[in-house]
């Protein structure tokens, strides 16, 4: 059976919970999945194939999943890789796959295949002082927009692209 490793940055959970649903989605399709935290994932070599995952905040990924695909970037590039991002927040109608998050790098770095932007969750509670006074500042309410069935569909269908 073909090996994936999933590979997410997440600052609040939202975006890891995501990861669980590629790699759920990878082993309905047939892929035996392994989900990582960006802070200690392996090195893809020796996967068929990774799926990396990241939290857009100030329209970039997290810090620690840019330095894991920044240090893999190698490896990444000689292997099927697809990226996705977890983002907006304000409400549909949703920006485009490439609006919401310095995507140009993205690519530079994976050479992925696709590149997927769902909409992401504000579960004010857990943000941090200076995070929830700017989303107060822009008005954004908590949310959860996270496309489950759509997230676990679009993994299998990696699966099954092998
Ligand atoms: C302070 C702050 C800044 C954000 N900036 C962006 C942004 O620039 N673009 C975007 O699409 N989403 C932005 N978001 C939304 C987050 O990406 C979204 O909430 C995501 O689902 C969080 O994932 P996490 O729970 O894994 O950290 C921002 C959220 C916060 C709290």
């Amino acid at each position: 059976m073909a090996r994936a490793i999933v590979v997410v940055g997440s600052r609040h959970g939202g975006t890891m919970e995501m990861g669980e649903w590629v790699a759920q989605g990878l082993r309905d399709g047939g892929v035996e999945a392994e989900l990582f935290d960006a802070d200690g994932a392996p090195d893809p070599e020796g996967y068929a194939l990774a799926v990396v995952g990241g939290a857009v905040y100030a329209a970039r990924w997290v810090e620690n999943v840019r330095e894991w695909t920044r240090g893999h970037s190698e490896a990444l590039k000689a292997m099927p890789c697809w990226i996705f991002s977890s983002g907006p927040v304000t409400g549909p109608p949703f920006p485009s796959d490439e609006e919401s998050v310095q995507f140009d790098r993205l690519l530079q770095w994976t050479d992925a295949r696709e590149h997927r932007c769902f909409p992401g969750r504000i579960d004010r509670p857990n943000l941090r002082a200076r995070e929830k006074a700017m989303v107060i500042a822009m008005r954004v309410q908590d949310c959860d927009y996270r496309p489950k069935d759509d997230i676990t569909a679009w993994a299998r269908s990696i699966a099954l692209s092998l």
